[in-house]
């Protein structure tokens, strides 16, 4: 497992380390936990390969940041989109929006409460795909938010990427009144596939100058039908 001296001394401190990308806003100090088949986000920030994280995660939250009754929904976004031509400011692809999460009756190993949503939108699952060429990992953060009963988020909203590029976080919050995050999450994923083995990056290097390649992340096939048992892997459930 890899911690860095900074996230050691928090855990030992008991402090609460954000859950968030350096200088991301809204800071999210609760952790989400972000599960793919074969590894979870164990640490905000982790280094994952596309391999594994071509398929939708299953998430947890600690079980008092939910309740039997409420409806959650999840956003997923790359902040580190190249962009456009000569344009050297990276963009947010926003990469899922799935709505209709309730608490299950299921705990993951860390006690957390697994969530579960049978709707696959309105924004279906993009797996990361930051382009071989980039200078740098992307960060993909994820959120959970309390889903308001009037939500009005059409799949036509995300029917292509094009219209995903560009998500707006703050203004998409104040047009559909969501409180902040109940709780976040990153991992960090390289195109370049001898990135492999470079431990975590703590999302405090700021935004490095964009190469001027194009976005080559496309709308992968989506495989919703996973498993539990298979989704989680190694991690132990306890059905209480
Ligand atoms: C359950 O949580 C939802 C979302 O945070 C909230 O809107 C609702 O009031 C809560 N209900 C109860 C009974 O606490
Ligand atoms: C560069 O891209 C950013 C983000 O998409 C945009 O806000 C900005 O207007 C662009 N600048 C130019 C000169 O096109
Ligand atoms: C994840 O597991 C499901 C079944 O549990 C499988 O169908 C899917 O292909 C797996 N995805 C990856 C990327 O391994």
């Amino acid at each position: 497992m890899y911690f860095t001296s900074s996230l050691l001394v928090a855990a030992l401190l008991g402090v609460a380390q954000a859950q968030t990308p350096s200088g991301f806003k809204p800071e999210v100090k609760a952790k989400l936990d972000v599960m793919f088949n074969s590894t979870a986000v164990s640490a905000p920030g982790k280094l994952l390969t596309k391999a594994e994280t071509g398929s939708q995660p299953q998430i947890a939250v600690a079980g008092n940041a939910v309740n039997g009754s409420g409806m959650y929904m999840f956003v997923m976004m790359d902040l580190d989109v190249p962009g456009q031509g000569t344009n050297t400011t990276r963009r947010v692809l926003l990469h899922a929006m799935n709505t209709g999460f309730k608490a299950s009756s299921q705990k993951i190993s860390s006690g957390s409460t697994l969530l579960t949503s049978t709707e696959k939108g309105p924004a279906a699952y993009i797996a990361p795909g930051p382009p071989a060429t980039d200078t740098m990992p992307h960060r993909y953060v994820e959120m959970l938010f309390a889903q308001p009963d009037d939500l009005a988020v059409k799949a036509t909203d995300f029917a292509d990427t094009s219209a995903r590029i560009g998500f707006d976080l703050d203004s998409f919050m104040t047009k559909n009144k969501l409180g902040m995050p109940l709780a976040a999450n990153f991992f960090t994923v390289d195109g370049k596939a001898s990135a492999a083995s470079t431990p975590a990056r703590s999302g405090s290097a700021g935004m490095p100058k964009s190469t001027a390649a194009p976005f080559t992340g496309s709308a992968r096939a989506v495989d919703f039908s996973l498993g539990l048992a298979g989704v989680l892997g190694g991690l132990v459930v306890a059905a209480i």
